[in-house]
């Protein structure tokens, strides 16, 4: 018989692609019968005007706490889940190691999304080596040495573009745009394509993947938005903000300096220096990607995305 989702729960949905997801997957049409959120007691707290939104939107709510396997196993039996999306973050991923022991135990789960949403991370002979890809790794060797009845499925989106555009403060020569002073960073000559996604965009893929079962079972789906160059989208912030801009290149040896740098002084930026020389080496291009998998309408597309970035991005979006 063919499965189709029908009971969801969702960790980490609360977070910053996780909001995205909760919200596409309570807006999709036809509605999925019923979606579960599992929050902690802090976040519960914190964002009580969103989950109440939330709730009134159709979602359910269990709070607990992810790292004890009483408050996860009765996650499981009360929502009797039979599909399980985690967007947890960097700091929760090796948790979802016992989240897949007990999904795999219960009689219900038979679904599960591991938190990924990013860069391909079995891209090349490099990628078993990438400091920031070794959580993920190591969940995905569990699934594949442990689980037999559980079915998954990792949703690899690349680089959300609202936030690769952000320049990190002090670190702008790895990247980025800064449109209230009409200046851009770019690795090397700029001309090295890159795939993204839109932070809404991975929503869509999330609901799309859910539409798919049989199509996804088993896979690391490469989804995106659009396939650009750094100088292509500098000439869409140019034309949208009918301005020539200043232009800074950084030359790929010199971010890859700066990433060992900033390893070595155990800076918690290094993990985005590293994705983003990934990302600048061709770490996102594919012979194709799975889009036609999923047959997801109404992707953003570069100019779609720059308007968004203009008028504050992902940090003004609402959920
Ligand atoms: N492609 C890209 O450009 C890109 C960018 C950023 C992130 N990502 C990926 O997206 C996924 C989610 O990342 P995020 O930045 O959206 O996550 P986040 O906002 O840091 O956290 C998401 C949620 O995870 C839950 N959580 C529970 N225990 C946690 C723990 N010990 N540490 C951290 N979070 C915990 C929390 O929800 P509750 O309190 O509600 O339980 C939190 O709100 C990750 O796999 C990350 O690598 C990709």
């Amino acid at each position: 018989m063919t499965f189709t989702p029908t009971r969801i729960l969702i960790f980490g949905g609360t977070g910053t692609i996780g909001s995205y997801i909760t919200t596409s997957l309570l807006r999709a049409q036809p509605r999925f019968p019923q979606i579960t959120l599992f929050t902690s007691p802090g976040t519960a707290e914190k964002k009580a005007s969103q989950i109440a939104k939330w709730k009134s939107d159709g979602l359910s709510v269990i709070v607990g706490d992810l790292t004890s396997s009483a408050d996860v196993k009765s996650a499981y039996q009360s929502s009797q889940a039979d599909t399980v999306i985690s967007a947890v973050g960097r700091g929760g991923l090796q948790h979802q190691i016992e989240l897949l022991r007990l999904a795999e135990e219960s009689n219900t789960v038979q679904w599960f999304l591991p938190s990924e949403y990013g860069t391909d991370i079995e891209h090349n002979d490099k990628s078993p080596d990438e400091k920031p890809h070794q959580l993920k790794l190591k969940v995905r060797k569990y699934i594949r040495a442990e689980l037999r009845r559980v079915k998954v499925t990792y949703v690899v989106t690349g680089p959300y573009f609202d936030m690769w555009v952000d320049t990190a403060p002090g670190l702008e020569s790895a990247g980025g745009f800064k449109p209230e002073e009409k200046k851009a960073w770019i690795i090397e000559d700029g001309e090295g394509k890159i795939g993204f996604c839109t932070m809404w965009d991975v929503g869509k893929f999330v609901v799309g993947t859910l539409r798919h079962p049989e199509e996804s079972f088993g896979k690391a789906l490469k989804v995106q938005s659009f396939i650009v160059s750094p100088n292509e989208v500098l000439a869409e912030y140019e034309k949208q903000t009918g301005a020539k801009w200043e232009v800074t290149k950084t030359p790929l040896d010199d971010l890859k300096s700066l990433e060992t740098d900033l390893w070595e002084k155990g800076n918690p930026r290094a993990t985005s220096a590293t994705l983003r020389r990934i990302w600048a080496e061709g770490g996102t291009l594919y012979e194709k990607n799975d889009n036609d998998v999923l047959n997801v309408e109404g992707l953003d597309s570069l100019a779609d995305a720059v308007k968004h970035a203009l008028v504050g991005g992902y940090k003004a979006d609402t959920f």
